[in-house]
């Protein structure tokens, strides 16, 4: 499966739900998450995400393996995102935050 990482908290540019082929994604406040049950490998989503957010589970960075399980967890709380939307306001800035993860609103 493929997860979402904390790059896309507070940015949430939806670039990578319009090619999505099995609307696997869905969404909080702040941040998208893929949903590993629905996920099909396709990689598609990877290349649309402006500040590379997605990764293959086995490639997820070490400092980010907390995100495979959040992914799976918010993922059965979230509505589906079926359709690109705007970014959140201040996205540009949030792109160059580390460390975000205190940000996230369920
Ligand atoms: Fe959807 Fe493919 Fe990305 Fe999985 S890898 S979330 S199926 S676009
Ligand atoms: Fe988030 Fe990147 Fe998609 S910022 S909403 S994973 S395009």
């Amino acid at each position: 499966t493929y997860v979402v990482t904390e790059s896309c908290i507070r940015c949430k540019y939806t670039d990578c739900v319009d090619v999505c082929p099995v609307d696997c994604f869905r969404e909080g406040p702040n941040f998208l998450v893929i949903d590993p049950e629905e996920c099909i490998d396709c990689t598609l989503c990877v290349a649309e995400c402006p500040v590379e957010a997605i990764y293959a589970e086995d490639d997820v960075p070490a400092d980010q393996h907390q995100f495979i399980a959040l992914n799976a967890e918010l993922s059965r709380q979230w509505k589906p995102i079926v359709e690109r939307k705007d970014a959140l306001p201040d996205a540009s800035e949030w792109a160059k935050v580390k460390d975000k993860l205190g940000e996230l609103q369920r």
